[in-house]
């Protein structure tokens, strides 16, 4: 019989299984009624994020789509406006929450390739008071950026916008869903890349492999009104201790080892670069995500994702001409080479 083959699944990172220290520490995790502030594992999970990102308090929150919302409906009032990049999640990918049941109006603007925002868009951008204006109120980034590939904002990038935001008396939340592969990336402790942001979102069930959940750190008083916006869109979780005490072993057991994510990413686009009808441009590729183009009129993407789904490699086809793959901790360096080798053979 054969040996059933190996699905090298690079479709996200969301797709980790969780860790035996996780299903380990799940299973003797000690809980409470956390909407009452009694679950222990969830306030030590909840203090350790607020102490890892450098803020007073921290709110863990179901997903990272949860965790924007929440944030987005602290900060604004209904008809403020919100400046984020036309390629953010948030705006993108989140069924526009913070308009839906926040009232909130988003102001996208163009992300450039390497997923900042330009400083001059957000300057041209700000609202002057005037009886026709909405008030602009946030300004949200995102780090590291998905849509541009797992780019990285810089410590000093942020520390600019934060000047802008400051002169105008707005708030500035971070979509940090991957803040720890951009802290990695950098070689920098991630409360470097937080400081400059009043709220922040990150994601435990993604790089960092813990089956379900986010938090939102920022000020006590950010985090007390925060919380009381969580139990009004549902998410009072009760014993969340259970996932809680994953999340505890994702950021005391995970964050390190993203660098073999990034290195397997980096493997990933220098022998994508090497393969016939493929473009990419290895030295974009800064963290975990590899989006590359099909150069070939007689390949559609969609059908080079299904050729590679039939030899074992999952990835996606995201629009135009372009695909993405995503590392993570199940994905091997032997993995990126077997998947290389089957690039080759539909290929050539
Ligand atoms: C940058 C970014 N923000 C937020 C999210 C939302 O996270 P979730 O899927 O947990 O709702 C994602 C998910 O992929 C993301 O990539």
């Amino acid at each position: 019989m054969n040996e059933p083959v190996k699905v090298i699944d690079l479709r996200s990172d969301t797709v980790t299984q969780p860790t035996p220290a996780m299903r380990e520490a799940m299973y003797r995790a000690e809980v409470g009624d956390d909407v009452f502030g009694e679950d222990p594992s969830v306030n030590r999970l909840e203090a350790l994020a607020a102490e890892m990102l450098g803020k007073e308090a921290g709110l863990f929150v179901a997903s990272g789509t949860m965790g924007n919302l929440v944030s987005f409906l602290t900060h604004c009032r209904r008809g403020d406006e919100v400046i984020i990049g036309d390629q953010a999640h948030s705006f993108t990918m989140e069924v526009g929450g913070a308009s839906a049941l926040g009232g909130a109006q988003f102001r996208p603007l163009p992300n450039q390739p390497d997923g900042t925002l330009d400083l001059l868009d957000i300057q041209a951008a700000l609202r002057p008071a005037n009886i026709h204006y909405p008030p602009t109120r946030l300004i949200c980034l995102e780090n590291t950026h998905n849509r541009t590939g797992g780019r990285v904002l810089s410590r000093e990038y942020v520390a600019a916008v934060r000047q802008i935001a400051d002169r105008h008396g707005l708030a500035i939340h971070l979509d940090g869903a991957r803040i720890f592969n951009a802290a990695v990336a950098l070689g920098l402790d991630v409360k470097e890349l937080t400081l400059n942001a009043d709220s922040v979102q990150f994601c435990l069930s993604k790089g960092l492999a813990a089956p379900v959940g986010s938090l939102i750190v920022g000020s006590r008083e950010f985090i007390q009104q925060a919380r009381k916006n969580r139990k009004m869109v549902g998410g009072g979780m009760r014993q969340a201790g259970v996932i809680a005490a994953a999340g505890i072993v994702a950021l005391t057991q995970m964050v390190d080892r993203l660098a073999e994510d990034h290195a397997n990413a980096k493997l990933l686009a220098q022998g994508l670069a090497d393969t016939p009808g493929i473009e990419i441009d290895p030295e974009n590729v800064q963290t975990n995500i590899v989006i590359f183009s099909l150069a070939r009129g007689d390949m559609t993407p969609q059908e080079l994702e299904n050729q590679l789904k039939e030899r074992g490699v999952w990835l996606f086809a995201i629009g135009g001409r372009r695909l993405r793959a995503v590392t993570h901790y199940e994905i091997l360096r032997e993995d990126i080479l077997t998947a290389l080798a089957v690039f080759c053979e539909i290929l050539n």
